[in-house]
This record gives C-alpha cells, structure tokens and sequence, in this order.
C-alpha cells in the first residue's frame, strides 16, 4: 500500500478514465505510457470497468486502479480484476475496510474537516480531494493542512493544465486527478496519438513543480 501510494506520488498525476468499451483499454494504457505516465484509473461508471482494469493490469506497466468504488462488492471486483488501488468519491468506512482487507490502498473522497477527521480515524493518511474546484480548491487544502499535519491529498474534480499546479505547488498535495488528458470522446474516437499529447503535456506541466 505504500509502495502504490509512493508510486502515485512520483508520478503526480492521476489520470481519471471512463472507457466504453474494454478493447480501448490496452491502446489507451498504451498511449499514457507513451506520454510518461504509467498510471491509470478506471471508473466503475461503465460495464467496461472491469475487463478494462484485467486487460491493463495483464501489461504489467501500468500502475492501475478503480475509481467511482461505492461499494464493498465492487472493490472485490476491482481488486479481482487487477486493481492496485481504490479510489471513491466520498468516504465509506465499509469501503475502506474492505480495501484493507484486501491489502489495496484506499482513497476515499473528503472535503471538510469532519470528513478528513473521520477518514483519519479509519486509519487513513491520504484523501481523495472531491470535488476539489468546488469545495475551495488549492486554499482549501493549504487551510485543512494546517491541522491535518499527517494528511495528503489527491485533489481531483475540475483539475487540468491552467490551475494543477496551483494544486502540486501545496507540499501536502501527492498528485492530482482529472480526466483532461483521456477525454471520453478521444478514446471513443481511437485518438490514443491526441491522448499521448495531451499526457505529455500534462507531465511537463507537473514537472515544474
Ligand atoms: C473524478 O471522478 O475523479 C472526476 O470526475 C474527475 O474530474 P474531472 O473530469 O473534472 O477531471
């Protein structure tokens, strides 16, 4: 769980998938990695979610999770199907426990004080920041950090090229999320040269910081 956790905080980005259809899994892990960013996760928001999470845990050079996990049942299928990690939009202490059954990090969404508190008292030390742009954004964070000494976070929710920085610029802040640089309807569209662009965009913009 460390080892995830340390692997998600060099890359500093998350980038958030939604696939339609498992067969575009393994062209777009393909054209993440060739931007310089072996990391994705994969949203249980399509019937695709879990063959696409099998088919690029299978390459091996991906560090891929779930996301949208709302339930105990879908991180057995999450973690069944390859998922190193699991990633929720809001905090469930059944979630969170499953996950640690299984030994898979979890990333449970919190925004508030109470929230973080709560997920800090489940044992966690990293938060999902969701939806980051509209819960206060970077000075959010920077205020919650003040008291949450021990506490990383992971803002994710209308992140991309003009503010991540403002977000990677807070020493507490592990990496962003966000799903500008695998747009859904690029990947529908077999646009895995545009996805491999805006990636390496991405990771030249978080490499200043
Ligand atoms: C998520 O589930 O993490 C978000 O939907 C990603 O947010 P974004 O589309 O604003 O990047």
């Amino acid at each position: 769980m460390t080892d995830t956790l340390q692997a998600l905080s060099d890359a500093r980005l998350v980038p958030v998938v939604v696939l339609d259809d498992a067969h575009d899994a393994d062209p777009l892990a393909a054209a993440l990695v060739a931007g310089g960013l072996p990391v994705a996760e994969v949203t249980f928001r399509t019937a695709a979610a879990e063959d696409s999470i099998r088919a690029i845990a299978a390459r091996g050079d991906v560090l891929v999770g779930a996301g949208t996990v709302l339930t105990p049942d879908q991180v057995d299928r999450a973690v069944a199907a390859g998922a190193a990690y699991v990633v929720s939009p809001g905090l469930s202490r059944a979630v969170v426990e499953r996950c640690r059954e299984h030994g898979v990090l979890a990333l449970p969404g919190a925004v508030t004080a109470t929230e973080i508190q709560a997920a800090v008292e489940l044992g966690l030390s990293t938060v999902k920041f969701f939806p980051a742009g509209t819960s206060g954004g970077a000075p959010a964070i920077a205020a919650l950090a003040a008291p949450f000494r021990e506490v990383t976070f992971v803002p994710t929710g209308g992140v991309g090229p003009t503010n991540l920085t403002d977000y990677l610029d807070i020493p507490a802040v592990v990496a962003v999320g966000g799903s500008w640089m695998v747009p859904r309807d690029r990947i529908a569209d077999g646009d895995f040269a545009g996805i491999t662009e805006l990636t390496t965009q991405a990771v030249a913009l978080a490499a200043r910081t």
